[in-house]
């Protein structure tokens, strides 16, 4: 996930657990692009002892293509195709979610991409730009192009992250698809896990806010999965999750300012896990002793933290 997936932050969810295969943050790729060197740096020092797949985005089959290969130059599981970011700036430059309203477009995208791509190449794509119904034509487009794996993220782009999440539609891919379907919405704890894997068929999960919300989350789907009863951390070690989020920010000398701006967008996804006066209260902090006053205040506690979202926001 942009600005917060990065090096530092997959070395520390590695420590709690950590997912079966990272994504990086997407490379954005234009016409005359060069893989930008902090991301490659996730791929090149890449501490986590599983799989990198690199995510690309943008619409130029050339300079894709392209930045493929030289990505492919570096120890990368696969190269992965982003169609689903619903930001303005991007999906207006019709790239990620953008690029589902010209299925023209994908479709020789792909194309290009399949051909000039010499290890897996897999998408991660929204339902359609605005209706989920265009997920059909999708699905006869993808299964064209010999993906090795498709996730979806259920939702259409106009949704953004609204409150419905179309698991269907993630069951119609995999009964469609001759390829691994891995479903991505709204997956807070084993429970979600299960359900989700249950309705859709899906061979995996891919895990977005959860994962910042709560780092335990792989570990406890294993153990689900397992039969084991998941462990849930208390209030300390969420405490401490946090300190130690905080202190990724102390590795380039950042003032303390900048260092609590970037918590701020650590804690708001953490704290919809946590309540409503804690998300209110940790907007209104500035400085760093505040920011862990109204942390303590919260978790200075033993009582087990389930960290879904308090109220079905997120
Ligand atoms: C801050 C932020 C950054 C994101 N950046 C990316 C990205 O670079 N590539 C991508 O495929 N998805 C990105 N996403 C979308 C997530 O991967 C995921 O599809 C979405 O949040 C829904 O899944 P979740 O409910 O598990 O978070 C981003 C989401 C957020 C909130």
């Amino acid at each position: 996930m942009q600005d917060v997936t990065d090096l530092a932050f997959w070395k520390l969810i590695a420590g709690y657990g950590g997912p079966d295969v990272y994504f990086t943050e997407y490379f954005r790729v234009t016409t005359g692009y060069r893989p930008r060197r902090e991301i490659l740096r996730s791929i090149i020092e890449n501490p986590t002892g599983r799989p990198a797949v690199a995510q690309i985005i943008g619409n130029d089959p050339e300079w894709m293509v392209r930045t493929a290969r030289s990505l492919e130059l570096h120890p990368v599981a696969a190269i992965d195709l982003n169609l689903g970011c619903p930001a303005p700036v991007v999906y207006r430059k019709c790239a990620g979610g953008g690029l589902l309203r010209d299925p023209g477009r994908v479709d020789a995208l792909l194309g290009a991409l399949r051909e000039g791509i010499a290890g897996r190449f897999t998408v991660k794509t929204r339902l359609g730009f605005s209706n989920p119904q265009e997920f059909d034509r999708l699905l006869g487009i993808f299964s064209r192009h010999r993906l090795d794996m498709l996730t979806v993220h259920a939702r259409t782009v106009t949704e953004k992250y609204g409150p419905r999440v179309h698991h269907d539609r993630v069951a119609d891919a995999v009964r469609a698809l001759p390829f691994p379907v891995v479903a991505n919405g709204d997956v807070s704890s084993s429970d979600d896990a299960v359900r989700v894997l249950g309705a859709t068929g899906a061979r995996g999960l891919m895990i977005g806010r959860g994962a910042i919300r709560n780092p335990w989350i792989f570990r406890q789907i294993r153990d689900r999965l397992a039969g084991r009863q998941p462990d849930l951390p208390s209030g300390r070690d969420v405490l401490a999750y946090i300190g130690a989020l905080y202190e990724l920010g102390g590795t380039n000398g950042a003032p303390e300012r900048a260092r609590v701006q970037r918590m701020k967008k650590f804690t708001g996804f953490i704290g919809e896990g946590i309540s409503q006066d804690f998300l209110h209260a940790i907007r209104r902090v500035s400085t760093g002793r505040e920011f862990f006053d109204t942390c303590r205040q919260a978790l200075d506690h033993d009582r087990p933290m389930p960290l879904a979202p308090v109220s079905g926001q997120g």
